[in-house]
């Protein structure tokens, strides 16, 4: 008799996969740099039915997707720290597009064995974020983090990232960010693209300064949008289970799931440092005036609230 073959964990899948791992070069799909593997299972992507019930989460990579994934499934579990243990974030609320090689589960492949409501993490800008989800009326939480931290962050996850293009020194890499070279394109365009369709979507739209300045404001904020009451002990006990420190240390949500052939955490740390304003450290005066004044221009027909420093 054959034994049953045991469903590998995603950690266990991802090791399988190691040798086939590269930084895997980026295809355009509708101008938008994605990783080769995206672009090329798109149709299947474009193609995804979400349910009514299925709640999006969309950001700019590295602007506080996995601490607004938690703080949600958290709401969702009335602030049950033990319930959210149950997986790592990406099993938990599976990111749309993400293929990789098998035989890691694609984000598709995790989606189709769930059950809805089901938290679902895109980093895809606006125009292409499959149309089922504004045909159905999905709610959708939007994070958007100020243009210098969120490169720097962006920065260092490319240094350990070893599935996205190599970053190459910084001063480079400020001009890859400007001109929306990076994975999923140009910062400017995806933070503008949800912010102009943000009512007619009925969009939250969330800033992670504002997370950092006032954490429980920002939770009760997605609270309520969610139509969910929760009691003001489980509110602070979000507030601390969602705490750097606390996220930092958990296994279920400081991406110890992926392994160091993927994400190298030795060269920098998923949670890395956490912080506004951290690219005071990073950018020379002049790199600032250079960025600041082409800032000026790609974000001249918006007025959105940014701050980089609080
Ligand atoms: S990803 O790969 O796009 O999903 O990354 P993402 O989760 O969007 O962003 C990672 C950055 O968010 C920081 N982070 C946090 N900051 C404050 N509080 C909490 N709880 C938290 N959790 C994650 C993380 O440290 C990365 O930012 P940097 O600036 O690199 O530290």
């Amino acid at each position: 008799v054959m034994a049953e073959e045991k469903e590998l964990s995603y950690k266990e899948a991802i090791e399988k996969a190691s040798s086939s791992i590269t930084r895997f070069p980026l295809i355009h799909i509708r101008g938008v740099p994605l990783m080769c593997h995206i672009a090329n299972n798109w149709d299947s992507i474009w193609a995804f039915r979400p349910d009514p019930s299925d709640l999006l989460i969309a950001t700019y990579p590295k602007a506080g997707t996995t601490w607004t994934q938690e703080i949600i499934d958290l709401l969702l579990h009335n602030g049950d720290a033990e319930a959210c243990k149950r997986a790592p974030t990406p099993v938990r609320s599976p990111f749309l597009e993400i293929c990789s090689p098998p035989p890691i589960p694609s984000g598709l492949d995790l989606l189709n064995k769930m059950n809805p409501p089901r938290l679902i993490k895109t980093h895809l800008p606006f125009q292409l974020v499959p149309l089922g989800f504004w045909e159905n009326k999905c709610k959708a939480i939007y994070v958007a983090r100020n243009a210098k931290d969120n490169l720097v962050s962006y920065y260092y996850f490319d240094l350990m990232n070893k599935t996205q293009p190599e970053p190459g020194p910084f001063d480079g890499y400020i001009h890859k960010f400007m001109r929306g070279e990076l994975p999923w394109g140009s910062w400017y365009d995806h933070v503008k693209g949800y912010w102009v369709e943000r009512k007619e979507k009925n969009i939250l739209y969330l800033f992670y300064e504002d997370m950092k300045e006032n954490p429980r404001r920002e939770v009760e904020r997605i609270m309520r949008y969610l139509d969910l009451s929760v009691s003001d002990d489980v509110i602070n006990r979000i507030v601390e289970l969602t705490s750097f420190k606390s996220m930092k240390e958990n296994p279920m949500a400081n991406y110890s799931c992926i392994p160091s052939p993927v994400f190298d955490q030795s060269i920098s740390p998923f949670m890395r440092k956490g912080e506004v304003g951290d690219w005071k450290n990073h950018f020379t005066p002049e790199q600032s005036k250079m960025f600041d004044e082409d800032y000026e221009k790609q974000m001249k027909d918006v007025n959105i609230p940014f701050r980089s420093l609080i």
